[in-house]
């Protein structure tokens, strides 16, 4: 049985989906590893390195994707209508009956589920890996969240022509910075950290009574309407559900009061497979002093700010709105690191090492949860419904 690990050809992708460590392992379960020339250089990882933890180098994808049983990728693969970054048809080169785990998009590509599907491909989506404890070591929406939140941070205080911290000098004090993050979820909650370590006096607003907690353990000022609906407000899967027009009127309202007085925001907010809820509009943002910082990474859900543009650092009297995306291919060592170990734990329980074959269990919750595409059809409800 063979791996196959290809360059991710996104555009500003520098994240690879194997480490030499996770390689060491497949092939401990007697799996072949193959590895595109040059895959892992944008995170540091040479072709040596792969090598000498027993992978073969081919010289292109095409290689490795025909002889490939298990593909492990960061993004989606590139298709035939797809202008990201790349000519190359990688869906195309998929070998007929196997496996491709990867970060998918379900929601947003379905031509491209459809192409997979009839190409008989059994396709994982990792975003849709059901959060119970027995799948926190597959996740990557959090380890990856979890970079981006610190990056998020770190972002604007590049940009934010003021110090984080206060800092008493004989030429006179420099007040902290006022950060709010909008969403205490992994982001989040990593956001706060961050920022709290920098030095910055830090609020955070939530819609999930849980996160009262998390956000005040790490000495950050917990913002939230606390009524009725908000102490019913979170789903037995742990997400946040989507709350009442009345009750986003109220924490409208209280946001309001809180954005004016705000340097730095981070915005995170998110409902998944809802568009991102819009909680900066653009009078609060006319509120904040020029000079402040906006970093929205919901920005490729349409932004909890919806001045922000994906990729573009947007002027609006005087505040900046940085819509960046994929802030973990900017920690791409560490984001790689992370991200093969998940997919790693993702493929392990599917190898039967001593008969040397893939055993996908159907009725695990895991698989249920995340199989996008089987035996040519797309078989998960919330992809087939959603459009
Ligand atoms: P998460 O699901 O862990 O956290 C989202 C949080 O938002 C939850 O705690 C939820 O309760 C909260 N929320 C929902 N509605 C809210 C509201 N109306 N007001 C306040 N809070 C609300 O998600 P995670 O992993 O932290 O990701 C957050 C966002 O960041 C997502 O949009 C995700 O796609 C994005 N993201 C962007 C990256 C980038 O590079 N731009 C990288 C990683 C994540």
């Amino acid at each position: 049985m063979q791996i196959g690990i290809i360059k991710e050809r996104r555009l500003d992708e520098k994240r690879v989906a194997a480490t030499p460590d996770t390689v060491k392992k497949f092939i401990a379960m007697g799996l072949k590893v193959n590895i595109e020339k040059g895959a892992g250089i944008t995170a540091a990882i040479t072709d040596q390195e792969y090598e000498e933890a027993g992978a073969s180098i081919l010289d292109d994808a095409q290689r490795v994707l025909e002889n490939a049983d298990i593909v492990l990728k960061i993004n989606k693969p590139i298709g035939p209508r797809d202008k990201d970054g790349s000519k190359l048809d990688e869906v195309k080169l998929l070998k007929s009956g196997s496996i491709l785990v990867s970060l998918m998009e379900p929601y947003k590509d379905r031509d491209l589920i459809d192409l997979i599907a009839k190409q008989n491909i059994t396709c994982f989506a990792l975003e849709l890996i059901p959060r119970i404890t027995r799948a926190q070591t597959m996740d990557v929406l959090s380890s990856q969240s979890n970079l981006a939140g610190y990056k998020a941070v770190i972002e604007a205080s590049t940009t934010y022509g003021k110090a984080f911290p206060m800092m008493m000098t004989a030429a006179g004090t420099v007040p902290p910075a006022k950060c709010l993050v909008m969403g205490a979820g992994v982001a989040g909650l990593q956001a706060i950290a961050t920022a709290r370590r920098l030095g910055a006096v830090v609020s955070a607003s939530d819609v999930r009574p849980a996160a009262k907690e998390n956000v005040e353990s790490l000495g950050a000022k917990f913002i939230a309407v606390e009524d009725e609906e908000f102490k019913q407000a979170e789903t037995s899967g742990g997400y946040a559900k989507e709350m009442s027009d009345e009750y986003k009127k109220k924490q409208t309202e209280l946001i309001a009061a809180t954005v004016a007085k705000q340097d730095i925001i981070i915005c995170t907010a998110l409902i998944p497979g809802k568009p991102a809820p819009v909680l900066l509009t653009p009078e609060m943002v006319d509120t904040m002093k020029p000079g402040s910082v906006i970093v929205d990474l919901a920005v490729e859900q349409g932004g909890n700010c919806p001045l922000s543009e994906p990729n573009k650092v947007v002027y609006r009297s005087g505040v900046q709105i940085n819509g960046c995306t994929n802030l973990a291919s900017r920690v791409a060592i560490d984001a790689s690191a992370l991200f093969a170990k998940n997919l790693l734990n993702f493929v392990t329980p599917l190898i039967n090492s001593s008969e040397n074959k893939i055993e996908i269990n159907i009725q695990d919750e895991i698989i249920v949860g995340s199989m996008i595409t089987k035996d040519g059809k797309v078989v998960h409800d919330a992809v087939t419904t959603s459009m």
